[in-house]
């Protein structure tokens, strides 16, 4: 059996989590929206239209923030056709992804669903097609109490308060040529300096994430943030990234290896953000909003077949297997140890598109992707150990692998101490060991563990094929915690001070 050692101190600390590590996304795509989280004819839908079955199962994942309305949607995207009586909002055709936008649901239904769902918004503004003005009016609209025509537009729309939306998206991967109004570095730097700046001015207490790149292969990355940082530094808190992986051909030892190059991709814009802070001289750490991250592959050729201009299609419904829950939970653990710079995470997305909840006519049901974000979210809150993984290494397209992914959460008011790992050994147990003589008193509490049939998915169906049991093999003897990981495991070690 292969071993592996992980080491940690309780004294050697990255920081503490932001609790929006664990946002998700809901853009105007597919059934993300509409049957997602909104259905008003379903038998599962509230008063106000909003799907139940949806909002449990988004509060059992206790996400604190979702992103919203794109994504490449947001770029010819007018907020405006989406607040006000619904029989007079326009359906309009939504050129990011070539179907018909009815409008029936828009910000001020999100800010209410977000609100059940016990989530803050995430707004982005549209840098593609439109400009400073019209993202003025909308955080306007959003934020200020009344007395101006914006602010005023709310209140006639049966808003009396403001939404009081804190954190702003500056734009969608601008960098993109597939983005409608793409642009280039200095051409977004520039927007997005002249924009920030107003926004800043009319509400000071908003933070803003400018775009970085739309992933790690774009031919811009590394230049793009360093311009656009250049030109923002002082009006933006945030740089973007955004990333998803797929096995199209079927390598899952390579697949798995992906939480490599997420890492460095991490790594590499922490350093052009150091670098720009060190040529302003400036005190300011500019931080990382990761958001846009998930497996996205499994649904490509079926969207190929969409008609054009249908309404709210079966789009980027991505059935997840197990292996895609590993990689799930090894890009969680690579965002924990990134916890001291990446203050957002978004896993894209929430509901029906590349998303850990599906919805059918019969109810809603959870994808296996839906486990690890689970665990994360509700142990991974606390202070993030900086955690040796001494593992073997296997040979991948990003170069040596660990097989073993693992970071470690303290949960100081919890007397708890969390190991969160995968094994990426698709054929044997790993033998984990950990020195935890500074831990003294605690014993384990539970090991949970993910295991099975990588290919086997969650259907409406079969909704429990692929589900989490708690039994893995943990124990701590003599100061040393000796645990199994199952090949192709996803594992939440608790361990727990005993009284
Ligand atoms: O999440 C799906 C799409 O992926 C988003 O609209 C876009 O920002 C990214 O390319």
């Amino acid at each position: 059996m292969k071993h592996t050692q992980i080491i940690i101190d309780k004294e050697y600390l990255i920081g503490d989590t932001d609790p929006r590590l664990f946002g998700s996304f809901i853009e105007h795509l597919g059934r993300a929206v509409y049957e997602g989280i909104y259905q008003p004819e379903s038998p599962f839908a509230d008063e106000q239209g909003f799907r139940k079955d949806t909002l449990e199962l988004v509060k059992e994942l206790k996400v604190p923030i979702v992103r919203y309305p794109g994504g490449n949607f947001v770029s010819g995207y007018r907020w405006e056709d989406g607040v006000g009586p619904k029989e007079l909002r326009p359906k309009r055709p939504d050129l990011a992804w070539r179907v018909t936008e009815t409008n029936q649901f828009g910000l001020n239904e999100f800010a209410d669903w977000a609100g059940k769902a016990g989530s803050e918004v995430m707004m982005a503004v549209n840098l593609g097609t439109r400009g400073i003005m019209e993202a003025k009016d909308l955080l306007e609209y959003c934020n200020l109490e009344g007395g101006t025509e914006m602010s005023d537009l709310r209140r006639s729309h049966g808003y009396e308060k403001p939404h009081g939306i804190k954190t702003w998206c500056l734009g969608n991967e601008m960098d993109g040529p597939w983005q409608i109004g793409h642009k280039s570095a200095q051409e977004y730097a520039r927007l997005a300096n002249e924009t920030a700046k107003v926004m800043k001015t009319l509400d000071p207490t908003i933070e803003l994430v400018a775009c970085g790149s739309s992933n790690s292969q774009m031919p811009t990355f590394g230049d793009w943030e360093r311009i656009v940082l250049e030109e923002c530094f002082d009006s933006v808190d945030y740089i973007s990234m955004h990333q998803y992986y797929g096995n199209p051909e079927g390598k899952t030892t390579d697949f798995l290896a992906s939480s490599v190059d997420m890492d460095r991709f991490i790594r590499s814009v922490e350093a052009v953000c150091d670098h720009v802070q060190g040529k302003k001289h400036s005190n300011k750490k500019i931080r990382i909003s990761f958001d846009e991250w998930n497996v996205w592959y499994h649904s490509n050729e079926a969207d190929k077949l969409i008609k054009p201009w249908s309404i709210h299609p079966h789009q980027l419904e991505d059935i997840y297997n197990m292996e895609d829950a590993l990689l799930v939970g090894s890009m969680l653990i690579t965002l924990l140890r990134h916890a001291d710079r990446v203050g957002i995470a978004c896993l894209a997305q929430l509901v029906n598109v590349i998303a850990p909840i599906m919805t059918t006519d019969e109810g809603a049901f959870r994808q296996t992707i839906f486990y690890p974000f689970l665990h994360a979210s509700t142990f991974g809150r606390g202070t993030v150990l900086h955690t040796l993984v001494k593992s073997p290494v296997y040979d991948s397209v990003y170069g040596d692998a660990p097989y073993v992914d693992c970071v470690g959460v303290i949960r100081e008011e919890k007397e708890e101490l969390v190991l969160f790992a995968v094994n990426k050994d698709l054929e044997e147990k790993m033998e984990v060991t950990c020195d935890l003589r500074q831990f003294s008193g605690y014993q384990v509490e539970e090991h949970i563990v993910l295991q099975g049939d990588l290919q086997a998915v969650n259907t409406m169906k079969d909704p429990g094929r692929v589900q989490p049991v708690t039994g893995g093999e943990s124990v701590i003897e003599k100061g040393t915690l000796t645990a199994h990981l199952l090949p192709g495991s996803w594992n939440v070690i608790r361990l727990k001070r005993m009284p």
